[in-house]
């Protein structure tokens, strides 16, 4: 796993930035994977800087990570609308090239199934980007969640719902379950980014990097996964225990 340590939040936006415009430059119909929440937010302020600058970003094609079960698309914290205000307005993507999984629908089964045939008929994820939760969720797959999983329906934790109540106006209206890509859906992507800001996820950061592989740290599953990069603030990586050795291999990189 490459380990990318940097000075501040706009860094960290601009250095995966670069990797979303770098790919857009070599195949522009690209299949981006958004992460919600507040981690992936400078990449997405930096994204859309270059798209006001004439960057065209308009013919990728995307997949958000996940959904709230039992929100209305139309509430402004569904992911639903947090993918269109924060990705598609900023970005100027076309609303009907990026889908997020419909945590609204009938049967959650069959809408968990169809997210992957999309996901599938479009070619396969090229670059996924991720957050990640202290508790070393990535997407909603919370801890002990299987590394084969599909999307699929998952129970949030009590602290998923508790750091997410900052997005509602009380932990009550914080919905209790979600529709969110596996770990198998997600490893299946052609590169991972993780992205991670402040002391509150060096914990989680630290298990995922140099931890076991273990189902209790879903982020450990990037350890499998021979093109994962985590692009991080010195905040997150201050638990890292090989922090000196990942700047030296980023600092010597070969040309
Ligand atoms: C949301 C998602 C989650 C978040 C994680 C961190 O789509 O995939 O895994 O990335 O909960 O959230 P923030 O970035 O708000 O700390």
């Amino acid at each position: 796993m490459e380990v990318v340590i940097l000075n501040s939040a706009e860094e960290v936006g601009s250095t995966v930035a670069d990797h979303v415009e770098s790919l857009a430059a070599s195949k522009p119909e690209a299949v981006l994977g958004f992460a919600t929440g507040s981690s992936p937010l400078p990449v997405y302020q930096e994204l859309a800087r270059r798209v006001r600058n004439g960057l065209d970003l308009s013919h990728l094609q995307g997949f958000a990570l996940d959904e709230y079960v039992g929100l209305d698309y139309g509430h402004p914290e569904s992911y639903h609308s947090v993918i269109e205000r924060e990705v598609i307005e900023p970005l100027k993507l076309k609303p009907e090239l990026i889908h997020v999984p419909a945590g609204a629908a009938d049967d959650l089964d069959v809408s968990g199934h169809e997210y992957e045939a999309a996901i599938m008929s479009a070619g396969g994820v090229d670059l996924q980007i991720l957050g990640i939760g202290a508790d070393g969720h990535i997407g909603f797959n919370e801890p002990t969640s299987s590394f084969a999983s599909r999307t699929r329906v998952k129970t949030l934790t009590k602290h998923t719902r508790e750091a997410n109540a900052r997005f509602f106006s009380s932990l009550d209206e914080v919905p209790t379950h979600c529709l969110t890509q596996g770990l198998g859906t997600i490893l299946d992507a052609r590169k991972l980014v993780l992205v991670a800001f402040g002391e509150s996820k060096a914990e989680a950061v630290a298990a995922a990097v140099e931890g076991p592989v273990t189902a209790i740290c879903p982020a450990s599953a990037l350890q499998l996964h021979r093109f994962a990069t985590v692009v991080i603030d010195r905040a997150a990586a201050s638990k890292l225990r090989l922090r000196e050795y990942y700047e030296y291999i980023v600092a010597n990189k070969p040309r």
